[in-house]
């Protein structure tokens, strides 16, 4: 079932919740693919009901990002969702979210901050705001959907930690659980951004997973020094490729490391054809 409208979900879900029934949410900006499918599945497997939201967050853009780019494919995510028979589809227009004509800024709209530790690094650092942008969404979703448990994927591994952290915090009583990155067969990570890619791109782009599988390699043999590890990347980067970072961090706290050891998280972020790309790595897990 399609619904747009914020009261809509609420009466649904407070029948099914009514009847004792176990919800799950799926939060997703839509362009649907087998990533957001696990996600999916999982959820299935794991919950009585499942809601898919699909918004394409204006307040987690920056004004030079691709918010007017970002792919919009409504139809098809709605038909996916129906194969994999969701329950609800909750695609809500902006003004339906943020209310009509408001400005969307923090001088106008209350929104969730999470701590400046969390967001100064990685993603965070160039991509001012857009951590506050997704917490807030994320936390308004929760509000409005009350579910149980909420699924989210390992490809945006900073998002997770970040969301975990706000639900801990703000004694927030949703389970909240990270599903594994899921790769095409030559590698690379899926992402709704791949889209943007040539095929040559996408050649070029499977240095970041090659990057990271080459740094788990050299830790398997014994290397620890993280940056040692580092200088092992830039054996796969050419000229096609930005590096925006390469880090390696506390999988809980996003603390830095300076040797990489079970804890460890490594993540990518790199331009390829103007796209930018992340992917990332538990050092010691499959
Ligand atoms: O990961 C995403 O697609 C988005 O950041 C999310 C969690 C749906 C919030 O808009």
């Amino acid at each position: 079932m399609l619904l747009n409208k914020i009261e809509d979900v609420r009466k649904q879900v407070a029948e099914w919740k009514k009847q004792g029934l176990k919800i799950g949410l799926v939060p997703t900006m839509g362009a649907l693919h087998e990533g957001h499918l696990s996600l999916i599945k999982k959820a299935k497997a794991n919950c009585d009901k499942v809601v898919v939201s699909v918004f394409v967050n204006p307040i987690q853009f920056g004004p030079s990002e691709d918010f007017d780019k970002y792919p919009r494919t409504l139809d098809a995510d709605t038909k996916l969702c129906d194969t994999e028979s969701v329950d609800i589809v909750f695609a809500p227009a902006p003004a339906e979210m943020y209310g009509e004509g408001q400005r969307l800024s923090n001088d106008t709209l209350t929104y969730v901050c999470p701590p400046f530790f969390y967001v100064n690094k990685l993603c965070g650092k160039s991509r001012v705001g857009h951590f506050d942008g997704v917490c807030t969404v994320v936390m308004k979703l929760f509000n409005i959907v009350q579910p149980d448990c909420a699924f989210f994927g390992q490809k945006d591994a900073q998002q997770v930690i970040i969301i975990k952290k706000m639900v801990k915090d703000l004694n927030v009583p949703i389970e909240i659980t990270q599903c594994p990155i899921v790769r095409e067969s030559s590698g690379l990570a899926l992402s709704s951004r791949n889209k943007y890619l040539s095929e040559e791109g996408k050649k070029d782009a499977l240095a970041l997973s090659k990057v990271l599988n080459n740094i788990k390699a050299c830790y398997q043999k014994g290397i620890t020094d993280v940056s040692a590890l580092k200088e092992t990347a830039y054996s796969f980067l050419t000229d096609k490729h930005d590096l925006e970072y390469l880090e390696f961090v506390d999988k809980t706290t996003l603390e830095d490391k300076e040797k990489a050891d079970r804890e460890t998280l490594v993540l990518v972020a790199c331009r390829v054809e103007n796209v930018r790309l992340i992917d990332n790595i538990y050092i010691e897990e499959n």
